[in-house]
């Protein structure tokens, strides 16, 4: 299209509409208490602008909700099924496609038969629950960014490549305990960066050469593929499909939650070319998912993801999908707040441990942040800090922190309008004039695994 007007705006027009959260300072004040300072325990109906995750949060398009008409719901063979199937293999390119609930059961599936104690998982870097399920079967999940991913205030394009050099020395080292080597794409853990399609091949060649299967976390896909187009240039006349081709083409299957580039809000699948590897996790999904053509979904639900992959591959979609992020990104850089940079494809990271300097690590800056943002214009957010990643040992009490203390701005797809950005962007305004008086917070409570989810706080 040619677009030639500055001003980026939303690819769609809005059919139907929810309330926000309004609510006073007061009532804001008291769910923050009774939720022990953990946002993810505050009712949504108490939240104005939740930019707690992008994970099944999009807005789904007319042609989705007339789809889950077409759901057939019959119990093996659905024809959903195979539509579903068909849309998947034709991005992929991969031969087998296996549904499931959602991404970590994908992860749950893959990991439970091809690791084993000792065994070492590289990536980019893990998403949490992609490392839960790898360290749950014994073996240890390793991230391998590149330098570039921690110089949170440079804006290098493709920070989320993975360390192609670190990972040719631990393949040569310990090819034996590698059962699969994994590129998340987009880089959720480090701000939401892209890989280039130079590390993916890369990556592919070296995982070729040891003979050891490389797999995405393929959520974010398109966003990737998308930022492929903007920054490599043999790739800017290409349409983000064939860019998504040929990624998928230099890996050997892919892990897929469907809640974030598939714009729905349930689901996720496995896909591969490995018949051997795809046999056992079907009869593994059996027990836990259902049924290798439904696994878990109804089959409504597999015509929602179909319709929205192929939506979500739509060249306006993605330049206002990316260019709003950054919008956002740079409205709040402007008032004072170190981001990182460039912002990300789902997601802005602010820099919590720079902006509330007088906050250390142990009294989590990122999660009083988020409690600030909550508490002053109930907008909610996400750490990826301390509280994440940091290590407590119950017996004796050391704690040793995450490497980063950042908050997360994700922001959900097809649901926000500029007026809703922009009113956070004034809200982090106001915080940054009286950042000095936000205070710290500890841990009163909190599970030995994935404890950010459950965990109870209070401030210092
Ligand atoms: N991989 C990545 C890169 C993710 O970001 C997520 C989820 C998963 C796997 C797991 O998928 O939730 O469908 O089981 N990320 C969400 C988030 C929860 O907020 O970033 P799931």
């Amino acid at each position: 299209m040619d677009w030639h007007w500055k001003t980026i705006i939303e690819p769609f027009k809005i059919k139907s509409i929810e309330p926000l959260g309004f609510a006073t300072h007061k009532e804001r004040k008291k769910h923050l208490e009774e939720a022990g300072y953990n946002l993810f325990k505050i009712p949504a109906d108490k939240v104005l602008i939740d930019l707690l995750t992008d994970s099944g949060t999009a807005a789904m398009s007319a042609e989705q909700w007339g789809a889950l008409m077409r759901g057939d719901e019959s119990y093996a063979g659905a024809r959903s099924f195979y539509t579903f199937e068909s849309v998947i293999k034709n991005i992929t390119g991969y031969s087998e496609v296996i549904p499931v609930h959602q991404g970590r059961a994908a992860e749950r599936i893959l990991f439970s038969f091809l690791c084993k104690k000792g065994d070492i998982v590289p990536a980019n870097s893990h998403f949490d629950t992609t490392r839960a399920n790898i360290e749950v079967t014994g073996a240890e999940a390793r991230d391998l960014p590149v330098a570039d991913a921690w110089k949170f205030h440079e804006p290098i394009a493709f920070k989320g490549n993975m360390d192609v050099a670190a990972l040719e020395k631990l393949l040569h080292k310990e090819k034996e305990k590698i059962p699969l080597v994994i590129l998340t794409i987009t880089n959720n853990s480090l701000g939401g960066q892209p890989v280039s399609m130079e590390n993916i091949k890369a990556v592919s060649q070296l995982c070729k050469q040891y003979s050891v299967p490389l797999f995405f976390d393929a959520a974010r896909f398109a966003e990737n593929a998308y930022f492929i187009k903007l920054g490599e240039k043999e790739y800017t006349s290409k349409m983000p499909f064939d860019i998504a081709r040929e990624m998928f083409s230099c890996a050997d299957g892919c892990l897929m939650s469907a809640k974030k580039d598939a714009l729905v809000n349930i689901g996720g699948f496995l896909a591969m070319n490995n018949t051997t590897w795809a046999k056992k996790a079907r009869e593994i999904e059996i027990i836990g998912e259902g049924f290798p053509t439904y696994g878990g979904l109804a089959g409504r639900d597999l015509e929602a993801i179909a319709q929205g992959l192929k939506e979500v591959l739509d060249e306006e979609y993605l330049k206002y999908r990316i260019q709003s992020v950054s919008y956002l990104g740079y409205g709040i850089k402007k008032c004072g707040v170190p981001i990182v940079e460039p912002p990300g494809g789902h997601a802005v990271y602010v820099d919590a441990k720079a902006f509330l300097s007088h906050i250390p690590p142990e009294g989590f800056p990122a999660q009083a942040l988020a409690c600030a943002l909550y508490l002053e214009a109930g907008i909610r957010t996400t750490e990826v800090g301390s509280l994440m990643f940091g290590k407590r040992d119950p017996k004796s009490g050391n704690f040793t922190p995450a490497k980063m203390e950042l908050l997360r701005l994700a922001v959900p797809r097809r649901v926000y309008t500029q007026s809703h950005i922009d009113f956070v962007i004034e809200v982090f305004e106001h915080i940054a004039k009286s950042k000095n008086s936000i205070r710290g917070l500890k841990i009163i409570e909190a599970p030995p695994v994935l404890s950010h989810f459950m965990a109870k706080l209070a401030p210092v």
